[in-house]
């Protein structure tokens, strides 16, 4: 990993490296059964080089205490490593040249679990049109893995009624034999 690490550090395959602060990697176990997949950094992913330390990062804390997981348990990366300008949506052209960081760090841990954080990693992973609202929650099988699409929590945190949704989605988690 730390081979990647450097390798995607010094990654020019798009514009976004240029207005980042830091690489926003990946971090936690990585024998972890279970990856939690975000979009991209923001400001506070970015000036602390961690995926989910601002407030959705909190808020994901909370639900992970929740089912009892730490973020010792689990992975958490993004499909974009460097923080688009404004917080704008990845462009497409930018979740293309960058995914294939994301699939050499899923190869490296192996996990039997992969959680999709909101519609981009979602529609990425799981279905090109997945609607979170339809199917949040469903478990997929897909190339030997169990694939799961929940809200992301920045979505809670506008909308609370839904987090009632999220929190039965996360304790699922609970149910596969890992
Ligand atoms: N939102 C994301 O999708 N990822 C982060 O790391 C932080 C916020």
């Amino acid at each position: 990993m730390r081979e990647l690490f450097k390798q995607c550090n010094a990654c020019k395959g798009c514009e976004l490296y240029r207005s980042r602060t830091n690489l926003v990697f990946g971090v936690g176990n990585e024998k972890a059964d279970i990856i939690f997949v975000g979009e991209a950094p923001g400001e506070q992913e970015d000036l602390l080089a961690e995926p989910f330390v601002g407030r959705s990062g909190k808020f994901l804390d909370e639900m992970l205490r929740e089912i009892g997981l730490t973020r010792e348990d689990i992975y958490i990366a993004n499909i974009i490593k460097c923080r688009p300008p404004q917080n704008r949506d990845p462009k497409p052209s930018e979740q293309d040249a960058c995914i294939h960081w994301l699939e050499k760090q899923i190869e490296i841990i192996d996990p039997k679990v992969i959680v999709c954080l909101g519609r981009i990693p979602a529609t990425r992973f799981i279905d090109k049109d997945f609607k979170v609202t339809k199917q949040h929650g469903e478990l997929i099988q897909k190339n030997g893995r169990i694939y799961m699409g929940t809200f992301h929590p920045a979505a809670i945190l506008r909308n609370m009624n839904n987090k009632i949704l999220m929190q039965g989605d996360l304790a699922k988690l609970k149910e596969i034999k890992l």
